[in-house]
């Protein structure tokens, strides 16, 4: 069972709310109640042109009209007084022969409206939570520029189980707390069902200027580089926003002038839950959050140090298919392994000695060689990432092309005999990044601790284009990244 599974398991309890004690409650039952009526009702009551009747079931704007002549469809808090309620109970809807609805569902369905009848959505998708966001920004307090936004609403889907929302709010708040300066008691929801949480970097303490841009013969460079970009870097179910009015304000309001390293408008909570508890990124958020905008004096205790990756465990980055938006690829995250892209080159990267044999394990003091093979003309970036998780460009200067067929051999740390392996001792990893267009090369970030740095090495891709549905200037989606990885004993 993937992670992922087993903590929506957990979930999976249909608890039907007797006493409404909290606006995320009500949300709850909003999402219930419309899961029944999508059921027994929607089928006939869809709105669409040429259905059996013009009610749409799902158009909660349309149930509550309060200028409706006839008596009310839904009226809120007076259940007895509610058609639908009314026709359920004295069996007419659904009509002729068709089942009844189960006592049980009517008493949600009552529950709901008496309790306020919360608004839901016609339907949980994204089109949904960029327009609840862009109302949210709308109204918002002039420091919007540190909000974020985790969601929930792609778990519900219209064939689905009834998913306990509360259950996993409450697994997404505790796994945040784990990583916050001061602990959120309560989530923001900024939807009615209680679906889309807004957090504040601010709040968390993921606003500090944790990070430096490191460069060559430079001094580094102050950059913004939040915790929150940091996650972003992992995250996997990334797209940028589509060409919808909603997703165009959003990004004109909000997305451009706030600049997270990828335009992500909304990240899965069910995800962050997941990803903050099954790898070092917890760790790493943690010793981040000990800077707050300073640079971290003395020495950091090695036990303070992120536990090594488990370099088995990496999983490779899923090739993401077409959807409608353009989707967002983790190309730089550092828990997870490499890309293969359907429709990009197919790279090949052996550890040699320097005499051009094939070798993984080595002694220090010897000199390690790469060979790069690629299916056709590529472009390169190479990293190395050294035992303690320090970053050096390797990239050939000037030379950074691999002709399609043939067996090239980098020159790495600039020695012609290969690179000297000092006495660190433990896993390097060669990180290779090829693409058939030239693309820019990574930024080396590193933490403002001042040992044991935590280190990034971040592609500036993904710009949002002038006009927001255009695509990329260069598509990541086509570039491969491929590891190395060698052992260095005594
Ligand atoms: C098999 C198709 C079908 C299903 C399923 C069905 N309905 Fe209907 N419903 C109709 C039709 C057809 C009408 C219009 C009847 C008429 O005008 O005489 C209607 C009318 C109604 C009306 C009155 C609409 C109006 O404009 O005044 C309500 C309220 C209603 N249904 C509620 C429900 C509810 C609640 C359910 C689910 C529990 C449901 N219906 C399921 C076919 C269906």
């Amino acid at each position: 069972m993937t992670g992922l599974i087993r903590w929506l398991g957990a979930a999976f309890v249909v608890a039907v709310g007797s006493a409404i004690t909290s606006a995320a409650d009500s949300g709850d039952l909003a999402i219930k109640a419309r899961l029944i009526l999508k059921k027994h009702c929607a089928e006939c009551h869809s709105g669409a042109a040429g259905a059996p009747s013009t009610l749409a079931m799902l158009d909660y704007a349309q149930l509550t009209d309060k200028d409706r002549r006839l008596p009310a469809f839904v009226k809120s808090s007076a259940a007895s007084n509610s058609q639908i309620i009314q026709f359920m109970e004295e069996g007419s809807m659904p009509p002729g022969d068709r089942p009844r609805v189960p006592a049980e569902d009517i008493a949600v369905v009552r529950a709901w409206i008496e309790g306020g009848a919360t608004a839901y959505p016609k339907k949980f998708d994204d089109v949904f939570a960029y327009a609840a966001i862009l109302k949210d920004l709308q109204s918002a307090p002039a420091d919007f520029k540190s909000f974020r936004y985790f969601t929930l609403h792609h778990l519900l889907t219209d064939d689905g189980v009834p998913l306990d929302l509360g259950a996993l709010r409450e697994s997404f708040r505790k796994a945040l707390n784990s990583v916050v300066r001061k602990e959120l008691v309560a989530l923001k929801t900024i939807d009615p069902t209680g679906t889309i949480i807004r957090v504040s970097l601010t709040d968390l303490g993921w606003d500090n200027h944790a990070f430096e841009r490191i460069q060559d013969g430079k001094p580094p460079l102050e950059v913004d580089f939040t915790l929150f970009d940091v996650m972003l870097l992992e995250y996997p179910h990334g797209e940028m926003p589509p060409a919808t009015k909603e997703a165009e304000q959003l990004t004109q309001l909000w997305l451009r002038p706030s600049a997270p390293v990828r335009p992500v408008t909304f990240v899965r909570a069910d995800w962050f839950a997941t990803a903050v508890d099954g790898t070092p990124l917890k760790t790493d958020l943690k010793r981040l959050l000990e800077l707050n905008g300073g640079r971290k004096r003395g020495i950091d205790a090695p036990e303070k140090k992120s536990p090594p990756l488990k370099l088995e465990d990496l999983a490779n980055l899923p090739a993401l298919g077409q959807g409608k938006a353009v989707p967002i690829v983790a190309i730089d995250a550092w828990y997870a392994a490499d890309y293969q892209p359907k429709n990009g080159p197919k790279i090949d990267m052996i550890s040699t000695d320097p005499e051009g044999k094939p070798k993984t394990k080595f002694k220090s003091g010897e000199r390690v060689k790469l060979e790069i093979r690629s299916d056709s003309d590529v472009f390169i970036d190479l990293m190395l990432i050294d035992t303690e998780g320090t970053i050096s460009q390797q990239t050939p200067i000037n030379n950074n092309r691999i002709r399609g067929g043939v067996a090239k051999e980098v020159r790495i740390g600039g020695a012609k005999d290969g690179l000297f392996l000092g006495d660190g001792h433990g896993k390097y990893r060669f990180v290779l990044f090829a693409a058939a267009d030239t693309f820019p090369e990574g930024e080396r970030l590193s933490s403002k601790h001042e040992s044991l740095a935590i280190e990034r090495y971040v592609h500036r891709f993904y710009p949002l284009p002038a006009k927001i549905g255009d695509p990329p200037r260069f598509d990541p989606a086509k570039m491969a990244r491929t590891t190395a990885v060698i052992e260095v004993t005594k």
